[in-house]
């Protein structure tokens, strides 16, 4: 891929001050703005230790993060996934949704995300990345506006077991779906 998108890369959070940075740049963007989460709120869910964020770096600077979820049944839920908004359209979003797609890959058949209802531009994206509705959240967080529930799938459960017999990359494929007992998997892919 030419562009940005290309030279992504990825890695944890370095600081509480960085993720203060994803809280501030979450709360002035849309779809968030209209969905009313202040910058408060989306630090409390950035803080969350149970899930895992991951800051996205194009030229060694910070170009946007990603919330996934690897717990439960939706097991590969990316929560968030935000870019700078000098750097959107230029292919970082579909590098980072591909780093991520391969990340849940070792945990899970299937990679869920929610997109707004009136968040035309990130439905087409992720359509045409081969994300498919399963259904809206009607009102879901704020009254108006429905939650899109996505899903881009390999297959069912079964067969991603039986595909994990020989591939190493595929962990624990037998404690999934439903399983929030185990250790967070961050620290595993710092
Ligand atoms: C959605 C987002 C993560 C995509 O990342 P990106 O780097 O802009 O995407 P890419 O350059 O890889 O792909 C371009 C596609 O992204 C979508 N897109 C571009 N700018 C967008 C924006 N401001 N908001 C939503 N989607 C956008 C369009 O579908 C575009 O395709 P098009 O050119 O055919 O219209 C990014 O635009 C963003 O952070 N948007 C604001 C926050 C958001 O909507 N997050 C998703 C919540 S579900």
């Amino acid at each position: 891929m030419d562009g940005p998108g290309s030279g992504l890369a990825v890695r944890a959070p370095a600081s509480g001050a960085e993720l203060e940075a994803c809280a501030e740049l979450m709360a002035a963007s849309e779809p968030w703005v209209t969905l009313r989460r202040t910058a408060a709120a989306s630090l409390t869910i950035l803080r969350d230790t149970a899930k895992e964020v991951w800051i996205g770096l194009v030229d060694r600077e910070f170009a946007g993060f990603m919330i996934l979820d690897l717990r439960g049944p939706l097991c590969g839920y990316i929560q968030t996934v935000c870019i700078r908004p000098d750097l959107r359209g230029r292919g970082v979003g579909t590098a980072f949704l591909a780093w991520a797609e391969e990340r849940i890959r070792g945990e899970s058949p299937n990679v869920f995300l929610c997109v707004s209802s009136f968040n035309q531009g990130a439905r087409r994206l992720y359509e045409r990345l081969g994300y498919r509705v399963v259904g809206p959240l009607t009102d879901f967080i704020v009254e108006g506006h429905d939650e899109i529930l996505m899903r881009k799938t390999r297959g069912s459960w079964n067969a991603y077991r039986a595909a994990a017999e020989g591939d190493p990359q595929i962990s624990r494929p037998q404690e999934r779906p439903g399983d929030s007992s185990g250790p967070s998997t961050r620290e595993a892919h710092e």
